[in-house]
């Protein structure tokens, strides 16, 4: 039976949201603390859970067919030339920024700087025609410029927590990254491209129903068409009369979140009231 092989990060930044994504496509992934394999044959998928930084060989030597990882790890990855990014995730957003010691400023050139992402970091420093001598660390880069290892460091920041504790401050943020579904760029076998499309509507219409409200409200009849017009609706809005309200209508639509707040104010100048606003699980469109 053919089956899509998934990589996801066992541990880690990014473990809980891809393990939180893929549930809410209908896997079933019974997680026990060791098990570093999960079947999920209900989908003809099978779950690698492996270190982040090995993502890119198991995708190259064809272990795992497709992955979840950090744009950043993709992006440092010698495999980078033979990887397609298939969709952008919306979570697990942080970016690689250069960071110093407070107080300091940014003059890289001559300069000595600490990472554990060499390959962004050289790429970055060639694209700016900037000469400096970057030092490979595999990890808490952020202790470099307190004992003296380097003037700089090049690392992710999320929260910025771990720099403030560290008394470094954040100067130039040289790549954005998030979670992504990523893939060889050799194409997969009919049977597993069938098995991948699948996966990636339903991760499309999980993704689509995160940036969507439900929002329904009472409204006189005579604002029906201008309240309409001001909701960015999928479908035309629904409106249902009320039980012995001759002159104010129900209106349903499904609108886009960040349209929400700056429609309420209008939405409530045109008349409409006891306004809720719900969130959609899922959105097939
Ligand atoms: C990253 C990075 C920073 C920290 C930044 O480490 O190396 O140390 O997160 O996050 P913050 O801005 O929210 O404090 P990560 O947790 O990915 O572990 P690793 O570097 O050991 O892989
Ligand atoms: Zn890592």
């Amino acid at each position: 039976m053919t089956k899509l092989k998934i990589a996801i990060q066992k541990k880690g930044r990014l473990n809980e949201g891809s393990v939180d994504l893929l549930k809410k496509c209908g896997l079933k992934i019974e997680k026990s603390r060791n098990k570093l394999i999960i079947p999920c044959p209900s989908e003809n998928i099978e779950l690698l859970l492996v270190r982040d930084d090995d993502i890119p060989l198991y995708l190259e030597n064809n272990i795992a067919d497709i992955a979840i990882l950090g744009l950043n790890e993709m992006k440092e990855s010698s495999f980078e030339a033979n990887m397609e990014v298939l969709r952008y995730l919306d979570f697990a957003k942080c970016r690689l920024s250069l960071a110093a010691i407070s107080g300091q400023d940014l003059k890289l050139e001559n300069s000595s700087i600490a990472t554990s992402y060499p390959k962004v970091l050289k790429e970055y420093l060639k694209s700016e025609k900037i000469n400096a001598n970057v030092i490979e660390i595999s990890g808490c880069v952020e202790i470099a410029p307190r004992v003296g290892i380097s003037d700089y460091i090049c690392d992710l920041v999320s929260t910025g927590a771990t720099l403030r504790a560290n008394g470094l401050e954040e100067m130039l943020s040289i790549l954005d990254s998030e979670a992504v579904l990523i893939k060889k760029t050799s194409p997969l076998a009919t049977g597993k491209q069938k098995i991948l499309e699948r996966l990636e509507a339903r991760i499309e219409s999980v993704l689509g129903a995160r940036n969507t409200k439900y929002i329904m409200m009472n409204a006189p009849i005579e604002s029906a068409n201008k309240i309409a017009s001001f909701l960015s609706s999928m479908e035309a809005p629904t409106i249902l009369p009320l039980l012995n309200d001759s002159e104010k209508v129900a209106i349903h639509a499904a609108t886009r979140e960040d349209k929400v707040w700056s429609t309420i104010e209008s939405l409530k100048e045109l008349g409409a009231s006891s306004i809720l606003i719900s969130s959609i699980e899922k959105v097939m469109v």
